[in-house]
């Protein structure tokens, strides 16, 4: 198990390079999502070149429009949003209404969009914001992989142009959706098998990690007493985000998944990792959409990831608050 700072998997790594990292949101926000935007826009060592969505937890229209809602509530309207795929690849879609709600972002007081999404779609505003960019663009994507995989096979020529790729999504032990699949990766298992044979560097934060990224009741009084509106609306969207975790696991609050994609970009060491082959089966019945890990290398397909294995919770918590507080 490797600290976040010391591998060739797009993990921050001590460099005198001080430029920020560029990056690209890809989501379906949900509630996670939403903070996994807060923390990416309010850290120095990224710079959050576009959001893109993709359905997931609600319809595309509905993650669209909450993205679109969240960056307004920030005042970061300047963020160009396009919208992408409405469905996966294959697969028919399928929507955990009881996580998120109908609207995708249920259980706060959000503002309605300032601003409309770019004319272009999702996968031409990735193009152009990666072919603009002046370093290698880091891709990160919080919801299932459609527009990944559709812009890696419409642009091959610019996939050297892909930095890594820090997905949330996956998991080497239990599954949310089934008992072998976490949801981003169940819903099109096509499209993460594309993703994870790219040959992109890849920073997995499956539910190995993510399950132990829980914002606890004391942790949401903090932000909402620090961060003002902000604050008061992400601890009313967290309260309502714990209310299925808890009646389902037990837990005493929800875990940010999302967030922990972005969190391990801008603090080396805060997740702690094992470097992998990673494969997805899309042929299995019982198993669609699984994270299949091989450590003794038996496939003879060399490592793609960085499999989050564990996380230092207390100073994630942290950096959530500390970005909250940036926005109050
Ligand atoms: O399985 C958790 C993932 O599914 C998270 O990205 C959550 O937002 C949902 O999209
Ligand atoms: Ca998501």
């Amino acid at each position: 198990m490797t600290g976040a700072g010391s591998n060739g998997a797009g993990e921050p790594r001590p460099s005198v390079d001080r430029r920020p990292r560029p990056v690209v949101l890809d989501c379906d926000p949900g509630h996670d999502d939403a903070l996994a935007i807060l923390l990416a826009l309010a850290r120095p060592e990224l710079q959050v070149l576009a959001v893109t969505t993709v359905a997931g937890n609600a319809p595309l229209e509905r993650t669209t429009r909450n993205a679109l809602r969240v960056l307004t509530l920030l005042g970061r309207t300047d963020v160009p949003v396009a919208s992408g795929a409405e469905r996966p690849l294959v697969r028919a879609p399928w929507i955990p209404v009881e996580f998120h709600g109908q609207s995708g972002l249920d259980g706060a007081d959000l503002p309605e969009p300032a601003v409309r999404p770019v004319a272009e779609d999702a996968i031409e505003l990735t193009a152009r914001v990666v072919r603009e960019a002046a370093n290698p663009v880091t891709l990160v994507p919080t919801g299932p992989l459609t527009n990944i995989a559709l812009f890696l096979r419409a642009h091959p020529r610019l996939v050297p142009r892909i930095g890594a790729i820090s997905l949330m999504g996956g998991s080497l032990g239990e599954g949310n959706t089934t008992a072998a699949a976490e949801f981003n990766l169940w819903s099109d298992p096509e499209a993460a098998a594309i993703v994870f044979e790219a040959g992109i560097p890849i920073l997995m934060s499956g539910l190995d990690v993510t399950h132990q990224a829980l914002v606890l009741p004391p942790d949401i009084a903090r932000l909402e007493h620090v961060g003002g509106r902000t604050g008061r609306v992400f601890a009313d969207l967290l309260r309502f985000f714990a209310v299925h975790h808890r009646q389902r696991y037990g837990w005493d609050g929800p875990p940010i998944h999302d967030a922990v994609a972005v969190a391990r970009l801008v603090e080396p060491g805060l997740v702690m990792s094992r470097r992998l082959r990673v494969d997805v089966e899309t042929a299995g019945e019982l198993t669609r959409g699984r994270t299949v890990a091989d450590p003794e290398g038996l496939s003879g397909r060399p490592p793609n990831a960085e499999v989050g294995l564990a996380i230092d919770r207390e100073r994630f918590v942290d950096l959530l608050v500390e970005a909250v507080a940036s926005f109050a």
